[in-house]
């Protein structure tokens, strides 16, 4: 799947950060049962790369990148989960070669108008707008779809249920990411009731 298509299959994205390994089946079966197809563990655990090989078992169907890679380092460490996307803060010049190098689709962070010329010029058109509220919100990627219109953003950082629907409705947003459907809290206590719920939530007001 190329990364436009994922981010299609997306319309959210819950980011995760999973502190404990056997938090992860039942995570992912929380979040498929809510109706999301896509899904970001973030590379802050250690855990991390454990947790997604055991969500893939556990949901064969789900859509499962890693998130906040910073390196090369980072890529190579995620690589024995077979991880379906890469997603990074933001970016650096080795990074971008590195993101090519290893072919995984990838959705480079951007936080302004030239990281995005940046990125798209590396061949990334499709980016995650990070930290998106601090970075200027919906007015700020509303004045973005002026100058480049080609260039598709997956806002995250700060986005909650309320808000999401006010991304979405831009013409330059793909899809949303954020924490508040999974909280780290919430899978620490396994609320896995709340997590299906909220996922639910989203899936529905979002259709
Ligand atoms: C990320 O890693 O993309 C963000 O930390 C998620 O942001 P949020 O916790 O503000 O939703």
């Amino acid at each position: 799947m190329k990364i436009d298509e994922i981010l299609e299959a997306a319309t959210v994205i819950p980011v995760l950060e999973i502190g404990a390994l056997e938090r992860a089946a039942p995570l992912a079966r929380a979040l498929a049962a809510g109706g999301l197809r896509v899904i970001e563990a973030t590379l802050r655990t250690a855990v991390a790369v454990d947790a997604v090989k055991a969500m893939k078992d556990a949901e064969p169907n789900l859509i499962i990148g890693m998130g906040t890679i910073l390196s090369e380092g980072d890529i190579e460490k995620s690589l024995p989960c077979q991880p379906d996307f890469l997603v990074t803060p933001g970016t650096t010049r080795s990074l971008f070669q590195s993101l090519k190098k290893c072919g995984i689709p990838s959705l480079p962070g951007v936080a302004n108008a030239s990281e995005a010329m940046t990125a798209a010029e590396e061949g990334f058109t499709a980016q995650k707008f990070f930290p998106a509220e601090p970075a200027g919100g919906t007015a700020y990627l509303k004045a973005l779809n002026g100058p480049l219109p080609k260039i598709t953003f997956c806002p995250t950082g700060g986005i909650s249920a309320e808000k999401a629907s006010e991304y979405l409705a831009l013409p330059n947003v793909a899809c949303v990411g954020g924490s508040w459907i999974a909280t780290k809290d919430k899978i620490a206590l396994g609320d896995w009731d709340t997590i299906q719920m909220q996922a639910r939530k989203v899936v529905e007001s979002l259709r």
